[in-house]
């Protein structure tokens, strides 16, 4: 078990050390020598071991933060602890602080009995934040406290996980290879007000190869028999130690992508991230199946400036019946009710501005290898979507693994942010030879689903990295800084209405 925890410990050097300590303390024998130390510390961190604040509709929480707490089985739920905005002020006034403070009991959130051993370790809590919150601690942990009233900076980032399957092996151990905690950490520095991730945090699905213990040797692997493939270690080694800085920058709007699906990392979204209060979703059927869930459309208003906001509709594309997503399925006619659902929150109103949020892209394109034919993917949400996206002015997601702008003429731009850590995409980015919704020989896919004119703009890069929003001064106008792992700019675009161009 050491030398497994040495290996999760060099792939993700940046992860704090509070975080690692957790993971040691929960997941092996503690050796006499350090037992004391081991024990001061449990009692100075009261066991958490992460806590983070998450996005929600105004129907959960007042404030649209939910503050989340991952502790170990056996403990009770820590309190959430705030200092009221006001208050603040009142200290620094010099007034009494005393009166300044709440406590606020966290409610735990239990897995599914089904999900067997895979979460017997953990346990997660969560309590809403009250509004005019300046300042929030579980145990010695701050989380973040607060949206601001005018929101200047947004990151966006997606599928982040190492990946692990069957012999496509990521390089976990390589903070180059893997950049993740890089990336957390650059945007950390960026000081986002929000962060909006755009699904796939899982990726540790097989075990490793023996063949290749080097770059992945003691990674957590799936619990065999079970119909799912994520535990609560893979969820440590793959969100909460590479990404324990950017947690604790901003709040995360935490949407979900087919690697949440219930056969696959899902369980641990359900625990974990999931807005509402069925931490147990996606646990197995009793008679052994996972379940197909598509979660509610939500939506959140951020405010831009007093007369200026802007609405992120969330939508969940994460779960389809088969594995690939260049096909029409009947899978389309099950997920269209849900971009009904996003049409409608999008209504346009004087002042909003509406982004569509979810994973797969409706008009995006994989890189394919040098002299093979480019194809739209993600068919069966395109034609779902068909017709319903006339009030956004931008589509955001992932699912490929690469940055990508592409322009169909009458269509928000889709913009693709699918580069955070995950191993990229590889070959040529081109636009395919016929638009969205037409077979390779330009025939509609079907009658029942409009086919689309071909892209007039595409740009991709196949890069590691991730996205700053910013407003521009006029409605609908954002300025999408690109950058690296670091954190330096590779590429600047800008918003306008529902254009966009990369420079
Ligand atoms: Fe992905
Ligand atoms: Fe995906």
């Amino acid at each position: 078990m050491k030398s497994r925890l040495r290996n999760h410990r060099r792939g993700i050097s940046a992860a704090s050390t509070t975080l690692v300590l957790a993971l040691v303390t929960f997941a092996a024998p503690i050796p006499a020598a350090s037992a004391a130390n081991a024990a001061a510390w449990s009692a100075s961190t009261t066991g958490v071991i992460a806590a983070y604040t998450i996005v929600v509709p105004t129907s959960i929480s007042k404030s649209r933060l939910q503050a989340r707490a991952v502790i170990a089985t056996g403990t009770p739920c820590p309190t959430l602890n705030v200092v009221s905005q006001s208050s603040s002020n009142a200290v620094a006034g010099h007034a009494s602080a005393a009166s300044s403070k709440r406590s606020i009991a966290m409610q735990m959130r239990t897995p599914g009995s089904t999900t067997d051993a895979a979460f017997s370790s953990i346990r997660a809590c969560q309590a809403n934040l009250p509004s005019g919150v300046a300042s929030a601690t579980v145990g010695k942990t701050s989380l973040p406290a607060n949206l601001p009233a005018k929101i200047g900076k947004i990151a966006i980032l997606g599928d982040t996980g190492c990946r692990i399957k069957g012999s496509a092996v990521q390089d976990c151990a390589s903070t180059v290879a893997w950049p993740l905690a890089q990336v957390s950490r650059s945007i950390a520095n960026d000081k986002p007000d929000v962060t909006l991730f755009v699904g796939d945090f899982h990726y540790r699905e097989s075990s490793c190869p023996s063949d290749l213990s080097g770059q992945c040797g003691g990674s957590p692997e799936p619990i065999s028999g079970l119909p799912f493939k994520d535990t609560s270690y893979s969820w440590l080694a793959d969100t909460f130690l590479p990404m324990a800085s950017l947690l604790s920058a901003a709040p995360i709007l935490a949407g979900r992508g087919n690697h949440e699906a219930c056969d696959r990392g899902g369980n641990g979204y359900s625990l974990l991230f999931e807005i509402r209060a069925n931490a147990a979703a996606c646990a197995p059927t009793t008679s052994g199946d996972a379940p197909k869930t598509i979660d509610p459309t939500w939506a959140v208003d951020l405010p831009i400036t007093s007369s200026r906001t802007l609405r992120t509709v969330v939508l969940d594309s994460a779960t389809q019946p088969s594995s690939g997503d260049s096909e029409l399925t009947s899978w389309a006619a099950v997920q269209r009710p849900f971009y009904r659902a996003a049409q409608t929150l999008s209504a346009k109103k004087s002042g909003r501005e509406s982004w569509l949020l979810e994973h797969r892209p409706l008009f995006g394109i994989e890189a394919v290898a040098a002299g093979t034919p480019s194809s739209w993917e993600s068919v069966d949400q395109t034609a779902a979507a068909d017709g319903l996206t006339g009030n956004f002015n931008l589509l955001i997601t992932g699912h490929a693994h690469l940055a990508e702008v592409a322009q169909i003429p009458g269509q928000p731009a889709q913009m693709i942010f699918g580069n955070g850590g995950t191993k990229l995409d590889e070959g040529e980015i081109k636009l395919p030879s016929q638009g969205p919704l037409r077979d390779s020989s330009g025939q509609p896919l079907s009658p029942l689903y409009p086919a689309y004119p071909n892209a007039t703009y595409l740009w991709g890069k196949l890069k590691f990295g991730y996205a700053i929003a910013t407003p521009l001064a006029g409605a609908g106008q954002w300025r999408f800084s690109l950058n690296d792992a670091s954190g330096r700019r590779y590429e600047t675009c800008l918003a306008a209405a529902k254009n966009v161009r990369c420079k």
